[in-house]
């Protein structure tokens, strides 16, 4: 359980958080939205300690991990994985051996036993039939997709997926849908994704928290989002701008 306790967070003038009160709990997906620049990203990297609040506390399974050291970050970090907006694949490897090596380094896997079961990971994102070719032969949605499968082979207790079907075709989204919804009911992980994709949220989340001008604005599930009557959030349904300054 992941727990923010009046979270602010400023860089200069630009107050992002403005005192976030929130829980994930274990198990569900926890899609975390709200327009660009609204402060998805800062929010997701405190919960990994790539980012320290100027206020506010961190509770992460009852430990308050807010003043962490780099070095017990790190043993917070191994029961993550994070995918972010632009994660990068080794190119002179191929997609395959690209997923095997986390497999060899942190699971002990031989390089044979790697390679097998790297094609089940990158059977869970599609991308199996192009498994021997390189990063550069694939389009930039594609590589995003082997990223992803390449994080899962840490078995992680939490995925945090931020903007995972961003640049993605309709296809490709639903692939990457399907992923999180089997990440979160099968193999019962936490899921925290962030989107400003309104797509796929309501088919696959438990919880839609959504973010407005440094605040929580809404915490519940889709159908609390889909029928509030909040003009804020009626607008960002409908896909309006919603300025900044409204309340
Ligand atoms: N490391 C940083 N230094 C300064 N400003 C930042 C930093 N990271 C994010 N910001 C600012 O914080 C705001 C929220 O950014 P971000 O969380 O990336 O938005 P999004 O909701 O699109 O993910 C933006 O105004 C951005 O410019
Ligand atoms: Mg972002």
């Amino acid at each position: 359980m992941i727990e923010f306790r009046q979270l602010s967070k400023s860089f200069g003038t630009n107050h992002v958080l403005k005192g976030i009160d929130l829980t994930i709990r274990d198990g569900e997906i926890t899609y975390v939205i709200g327009t660009s620049g609204t402060g998805k990203s800062v929010l997701v990297k405190h919960i990994v300690g790539l980012l320290y609040p100027d206020s506010g506390r961190i509770v992460i399974d009852g430990n308050d991990v807010t003043d962490y050291s780099e070095s017990r970050w790190r043993e917070v970090r191994s029961n993550y994985v994070l995918v972010f907006q632009h994660s990068t694949l080794f190119d002179s490897m191929t997609l395959r051996q690209n997923v095997a090596l986390p497999l060899r380094k942190h699971k002990g896997l031989s390089r044979r036993d790697s390679f097998e079961r790297a094609m089940d990971f990158l059977r869970t994102v599609g991308m199996d039939e192009k498994a021997d070719r390189m990063p550069s032969d694939v389009g930039p949605p594609e590589r995003k997709r082997v990223a992803i499968a390449r994080a899962l082979t840490l078995e992680p207790d939490c995925a945090i997926l931020d903007e995972p079907t961003t640049g993605l075709d309709v296809v490709a989204s639903g692939n990457v849908d399907q992923m999180i919804d089997h990440l979160g009911r099968e193999l019962n992980k936490t899921v925290i994704v962030v989107s400003h994709d309104l797509r796929s949220i309501f088919g696959v989340a438990d919880r839609i928290i959504f973010l407005y001008n440094g605040l929580v604005r809404l915490d519940g599930p889709p159908e609390a989002f889909r029928s509030s009557d909040d003009p804020v959030v009626q607008q960002f349904i409908r896909g309006e701008p919603t300025g900044p300054m409204e309340t």
